[in-house]
């Protein structure tokens, strides 16, 4: 495996130039055309660790107990023990993610809004080769396939209610702030009824009022999200949310946290302050 790219980490300068690069969107609508941008560009891509995260595959390969099996009967290897259970990645940008979730036999669908990530996560396939992180596991490789569209205005026939484990690392911290209710309701929309939701918390020590992307996103955050989909969630004055964690029982969308740890491996932009929460429907 490639090591984690040189200057991808969090530093101030960096930071900013993304912040500034996005500053001047009035509207969420036009966030699509900032991403592309940035990834046509293809010099600065402060997010893109160049390697698949060390969490996620811990996680497939730790936790099996909790996000299940990419195949349905797991304990008849000999018939491959399908049909194969289903992952999203939305916001995958160049897709390394994706193929982890792929050698270990999920159907995998990466979803970007930049049609220039999807090309780079196209082209990563012809990376794979002698890296035994992508080598296939017990149940063989399942499909990959990299759609483009927005994750807040997919089709609901098409997508919703139907996988079993989502993925989010650095999607929900690189959304403008008043779009984070919405990303809390179309994923767990999105979950099939025993899917889990896995997320890699980032950047959890982040100051709210030092802007973004990425946006400060502490733990607490994404419990308020989670606990209320669809509800705005208020912060005080120093930009922490208010901790209004209950769960509110008209909402059906609601999502309970199973398992919240700090990872022991992870990249280095997030080594002391990155957590995983593992998240089911009640
Ligand atoms: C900070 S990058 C993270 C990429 C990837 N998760 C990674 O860790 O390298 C955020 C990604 O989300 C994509 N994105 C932003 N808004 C989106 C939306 N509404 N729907 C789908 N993708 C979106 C961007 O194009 C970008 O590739």
């Amino acid at each position: 495996m490639s090591s984690e790219r040189a200057g991808t980490g969090t530093n101030a300068q960096e930071t900013d130039r993304l912040r500034l690069h996005f500053s001047s969107s009035e509207n969420p609508t036009q966030y699509a055309g900032r991403w592309e941008s940035l990834w046509q560009d293809g010099t600065y891509l402060p997010w893109d660790r160049g390697q698949p995260s060390p969490a996620l595959i811990d996680v497939l390969a730790q936790r099996q107990d909790l996000v299940g099996s990419a195949v349905a009967a797991p304990s008849q290897p000999e018939s491959n023990g399908g049909p194969r259970r289903k992952a999203l990645i939305p916001g995958c940008g160049a897709g390394y993610d994706c193929y982890v979730l792929q050698a270990q036999g999920w159907d995998v669908v990466g979803l970007d809004i930049s049609e220039t990530a999807l090309q780079r996560a196209k082209a990563y396939r012809g990376h794979l080769d002698g890296q035994s992180v992508f080598a296939a596991g017990q149940f063989g490789k399942g499909t990959l396939r990299f759609e483009s569209g927005d994750f807040f205005t997919l089709d609901e026939d098409v997508w919703m209610g139907q996988w079993d484990l989502i993925w989010d690392y650095t999607f929900l911290c690189a959304l403008p702030l008043e779009l984070r209710p919405k990303w809390a309701l179309q994923m767990s929309k999105l979950l099939s009824p025993t899917g889990r939701l896995v997320c890699l918390e980032f950047p959890t020590h982040k100051d709210l009022r030092a802007g973004g992307p990425p946006w400060g996103l502490p733990s607490q955050t994404y419990v308020a999200l989670l606990s209320r989909p669809g509800s705005d969630i208020k912060y005080d004055e120093e930009q922490k949310v208010l901790p209004e964690d209950q769960q509110d029982p008209t909402n059906q969308y609601t999502l309970t946290r199973i398992i919240h740890f700090k990872p022991e491996r992870t990249y280095a932009a997030g080594k002391d302050s990155d957590r995983v929460s593992i998240w089911a429907r009640r």
